[in-house]
């Protein structure tokens, strides 16, 4: 059996309007494309995890929830192309998660809404039922927080339990919830406004150095093995040990950005199959950019996933 990346996350429908400008309040405008496609930050990181391994070495599975709509099958269908394993994917009465999206034309940075939807009835209990099938071989857990806090919280648990290493990366951030879990994750993936949401530290602060560094400080006190501090176009900061740190930049040009819905997911995706495969998180923070530089080059945010040819191809 090969070993597996366990994502235990949301599947959503994403309803994507790409926009000159964004609305002011009370204005109506008119989108300047739009498109409907898979995504969901779970689904992403799977699709991300499976399209960055080299596909024989490794068992992508997800494990999260549908509705019973024709989205689901949308879903499905991207996944199963992209080699995860949706066995443990149920469908369940009402509606797939869904996520309106408005998407800046001249950034290509994005306001999302989403709607939880039958990523709800990801229940702890959901997970106790099926507990043998979803932990079998699995030597890395990824997380996010599109499902409910409480069975993120009790996977965490279980994976530390079982000497599973852990990827979580807590978007949309909660400031409550998540008290007794830091020491049960391994790696914790935030970008700044989720950095702030769960240090107090000021978002402006974030836009210094010191700032990230002191966010990234709060964090690995909390029990944190390591803490990542994604900066979009600046690159990111890490620390795994207490004098084990670093920056790292942009490895990819800033031209040509189209999309940035997707490099998140892809940054996660990436470091999770990086760290499977033994590299340091210094090593798999390096190739994580290099993931997520491609990913904001393509539109839509599982349609912006790149394979690992894709990016093995981009000069460094
Ligand atoms: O991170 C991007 C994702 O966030 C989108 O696919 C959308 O579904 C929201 O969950």
């Amino acid at each position: 059996m090969s070993p597996a990346i366990l994502i235990i996350g949301s599947l959503n429908t994403d309803l994507v309007s790409t926009t000159p400008r964004l609305p002011a309040l009370g204005e109506t405008l008119t989108s300047s494309g739009f498109s409907i496609a898979p995504g969901g930050k779970g689904a992403n990181q799977a699709v991300a995890c499976a399209r960055l391994s080299s596909r024989s070495s490794l068992d992508v599975r997800m494990c999260g929830a549908v509705g019973t709509d024709a989205f689901a099958a949308l879903l499905a269908d991207e996944l199963a192309a992209s080699g995860v394993d949706t066995e443990l994917v149920r469908a369940v009465d009402g509606p797939t998660g869904t996520a309106v999206i408005i998407v800046d034309e001249a950034s290509g940075e994005n306001r999302i809404l989403i709607h939880p939807g039958a990523n709800g009835a990801v229940s702890v209990r959901s997970l106790v039922e099926r507990e043998k099938a979803l932990w079998d071989g699995v030597e890395l857990l990824v997380l996010q927080l599109e499902v409910p806090v409480e069975t993120v919280v009790w996977a965490l648990m279980q994976a530390s339990r079982r000497g599973v290493k852990t990827v979580f990366n807590p978007a949309p951030a909660l400031a409550e919830g998540l008290e007794g879990c830091w020491g049960n994750v391994g790696w914790l993936v935030v970008n700044e406004t989720e950095a702030a949401i769960l240090t107090g530290v000021e978002v402006q602060e974030l836009d210094k150095n010191e700032g990230v560094v002191k966010a990234a400080d709060g964090l690995k006190a909390k029990g944190c093995g390591a803490v990542v501090v994604t900066l979009g176009g600046r690159g990111c900061y890490w620390c795994d040990g207490a004098s084990n740190s670093g920056w790292q930049g942009v490895t990819v040009k800033r031209e040509g950005v189209v999309d940035t819905t997707g490099a998140g997911d892809t940054f996660v995706g990436a470091l999770a199959v990086a760290l499977m495969e033994g590299k340091t998180t210094e090593e798999a923070v390096k190739w994580a950019g290099r993931a997520a530089g491609a990913a904001v080059k393509k539109r839509g945010a599982m349609g912006g996933v790149p394979w690992r040819h894709e990016v093995e191809a981009i000069a460094v």
